[in-house]
């Protein structure tokens, strides 16, 4: 599971080639790359192949790596090579700076008034100097992910609001669970491996304290500031007491993992494992329920969730523009996002869904969190552009130092601000 970055990438590198020498010789055929977190293969395979029956058009669904930092490098190669195997790419929030110039304009291609049917944040997010580069497909919020059952047998009313109340759950949640004879219980897991997924999280906890964005909405790096120190600190706290100390090489799948088995009180993850959690032969089915995640218990302490999501884009070097851009008007519809956030709980892009009464039956969470995901906290990758993603590999570098205890969280911090200041060095 831990092999270094670049065997990962070099793996999914020749997965992709291999799956590149099934094109199909006849008609139209679209190639989307989607993801492979939970069911995401399945979903987008679903969407894509009903628009290909509807249209005469055939689809080819290629894999991409779990870890969005290797999706990413994946992606910059074969962009960066001009490749036109893929037509659509599934693209992560924070990228339309760091890859937009490889993707098409849309807006030449669709009605303007189709922009409207989304949220208009996420419309923004996508538009890169003008360009619409890519059509929002799903959101994402990080939640918190509770035991009801568990809170209930250990006499606790409501979930935790204040990170000190859930450190204090976890404890006794764990340590009576573990006394009743389960050795693999934990109190909390979340994502802890080196990658973008920790930035989210740290972000997340910074931000509850009150330490800001990393950067601020104008470019200043704000990163070293005693709040985002004690945020730091209290995740140090979790790893080996209510958290396993192999949290730090979760990802979002591990932490799932350890969650729908049963073996945890609380997790922090996206809303995706909603619908897999309660699937017909998961053991913690109808026993949980999510909410907003903890604030800091300090004067300054607020909730927050951090921004997610996922965008479909069409590139620059495909030989069938007019029907991928079909497919991705298709996938990014009301009907087929309906589909996906009853089935899948993939959140929509499109507000109008959030009143629709199917869906609010079906996911009743989407309608009562409705405010946390228009809220949530956005990672700085508008005002850092191209360097996006070297700002975030340091932070989330600098964090796991912290977290791991290799080294301490002051220091940690100030060794990323001046790094900080060197990757921006005149401007961002
Ligand atoms: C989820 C989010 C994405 C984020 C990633 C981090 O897939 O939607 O925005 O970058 O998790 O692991």
């Amino acid at each position: 599971m831990n092999r270094p970055k670049w065997i990962r990438v070099a793996l999914a590198t020749l997965g992709f080639l291999a799956m590149g020498s099934l094109v199909a010789a006849e008609g139209v055929t679209v190639t989307i790359s989607c993801g492979s977190v939970g069911k995401d293969q399945t979903f987008c395979k679903e969407g894509a192949e009903a628009w290909a029956k509807k249209t005469g058009n055939k689809v080819r669904v290629l894999s991409s790596p779990q870890s969005t930092s290797d999706r990413l490098a994946l992606y910059q190669q074969q962009l960066a090579a001009g490749s036109s195997d893929v037509d659509v790419y599934m693209i992560d929030v924070i990228w339309p700076g760091v890859l937009g110039q490889f993707f098409e304009d849309l807006n030449p291609y669709i009605d303007p008034r189709v922009k409207e049917g989304f949220f208009p944040s996420l419309i923004s997010a996508n538009t890169v100097d003008g360009r619409l580069v890519g059509l929002p497909w799903f959101t994402d919020a990080g939640i918190l992910y509770y035991r009801k059952d568990l809170l209930q047998k250990y006499g606790f009313s409501k979930p935790p609001t204040t990170w000190d109340e859930l450190f204090q759950m976890a404890k006794t949640i764990q340590e009576g669970e573990r006394k009743a004879g389960n050795q693999s219980f934990w109190g909390f897991v979340w994502q802890g491996a080196s990658y973008e997924g920790l930035t989210v999280d740290a972000l997340e906890w910074i931000y509850s304290y009150g330490g800001g964005t990393i950067v601020d909405t104008k470019g200043n790096i704000t990163v070293n500031n005693p709040r985002a120190k004690a945020a730091l600190e209290m995740a140090r706290k979790w790893v080996g007491t209510i958290s396993p100390p192999g949290v730090l090489s979760y990802m979002e799948e591990d932490a799932r993992g350890v969650w729908q088995a049963g073996n945890a009180a609380f997790m922090r993850n996206w809303p995706y494992a909603y619908a897999l959690g309660n699937s017909a032969d998961s053991p913690i089915r109808g026993k949980f329920d999510v909410t907003v995640l903890p604030k800091a218990s300090t004067p300054e302490g607020r909730h927050a969730a951090g921004l997610g999501g996922w965008q479909l884009a069409v590139s620059r070097f495909s030989k069938h523009k007019a029907a991928a851009v079909d497919l991705v008007l298709y996938l990014t519809g009301y009907q087929e996002q309906k589909r996906r956030a009853i089935e899948g709980s993939y959140l929509p892009t499109r507000p109008a869904l959030y009143q629709d009464p199917d869906l609010l039956k079906a996911q009743p969470f989407m309608g009562r969190l409705y405010d946390v995901f228009v809220n949530a906290v956005p990672r700085p990758s508008a005002q850092t552009k191209k360097k996006y993603n070297q700002v975030s590999s340091a932070f989330w570098t600098a964090v796991h130092n912290a977290i791991s205890g290799k080294v301490d969280a002051g220091m940690a911090l100030r060794q990323l601000e001046a790094q900080l200041k060197r990757i921006k060095g005149a401007g961002w």
